[in-house]
């Protein structure tokens, strides 16, 4: 089992922003085999039930299976798994959901390719010379066109960024999303960033550069205030967007997103 056992805190609605990013992207919509794993889901199943149920209400046939290294967490979870059934929590106890022990080596019965896999405050523990061979390890699982996303939020699930790799193990974009309300400046996202990029949050670096200059843009939004944080938000980002920065999505800005291409912020 490729990996080790780490700390497994947890919440419900941690992974919400990240959720929602997952159920409408295309990739999820036109999988063959809507197969997601949730990977290192912690010490309990919730963010897997979660997963489900958001994802189900895109594409109703999507299956999440949690894979966990640690045997006792993957006991917890059947037992939890039980109780859904059972019609004892408030998920569907029809979710489709399993759960099952396995490490970055991402094991699924049958040779299965997943779509999508979500691996959510799991890389922070390790050293960041460990990244490339656990997202080239998950990556090489992954059915073709399929995303490894993975990524870091806070405790609330109110700051998190994440990047989106493909199955040659090349990440394709970064993502930050924050919750505006009450935003004093959204480099508090530098604390939450991908094992990838989170040393790099220094002079001379590209995720700096582009943390700075949302800082200054968000700081110049503050004459628009008055209109709401998200005004104010999606007016710094097109602004960021006008001086070259190239932010894309622009739909969900709305929802306190900014995804842009990895290049744009990868390691100098
Ligand atoms: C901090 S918890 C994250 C829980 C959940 N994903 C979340 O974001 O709320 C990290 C979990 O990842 C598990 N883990 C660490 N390395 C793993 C690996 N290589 N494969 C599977 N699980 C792993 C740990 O045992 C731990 O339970």
């Amino acid at each position: 089992m490729v990996g080790q056992i780490t700390r497994g805190t947890t919440g419900t609605n941690r992974l919400r922003r990240v959720d929602r990013w997952i159920a409408r992207h295309p990739v999820l919509r036109r999988a063959a085999d809507p197969l997601v794993i949730d990977l290192g889901y912690g010490a309990s199943g919730v963010t897997a039930f979660e997963l489900w149920t958001r994802l189900a209400a895109a594409r109703a046939d999507v299956e999440v299976l949690g894979l966990e290294i640690d045997p006792a967490r993957v006991r917890g979870a059947r037992a939890q798994l039980q109780r859904v059934r059972a019609g004892s929590t408030p998920f569907a106890p029809h979710a489709h959901v399993s759960f099952a022990r396995g490490g970055f080596e991402v094991p699924v019965a049958g040779g299965r390719r997943p779509a999508i896999i979500r691996a959510m405050n799991v890389l922070r523990q390790y050293d960041q010379a460990d990244v490339p061979a656990a997202w080239r390890s998950m990556a090489t699982r992954l059915a073709p066109g399929g995303l490894l996303v993975e990524g870091t939020c806070d405790e609330l699930g109110r700051i998190a960024t994440w990047a989106a790799i493909g199955p040659d193990a090349v990440p394709r974009t970064f993502t930050v999303s924050l919750r505006l309300a009450g935003l004093e400046r959204p480099s508090v996202a530098a604390e939450r960033l991908p094992k990838a990029l989170i040393h790099r949050n220094v002079p001379g670096e590209r995720v700096h550069a582009f943390l700075t200059a949302l800082d200054d843009e968000w700081e110049r939004a503050a004459n628009v205030s008055p209109f709401g944080p998200v005004h104010r938000w999606r007016t710094a980002l097109s602004a960021l967007h006008s001086a070259g920065w190239p932010v894309l999505e622009r739909s969900r800005w709305q929802l306190g997103e900014a995804t842009l291409p990895w290049n744009a912020v990868a390691p100098a």
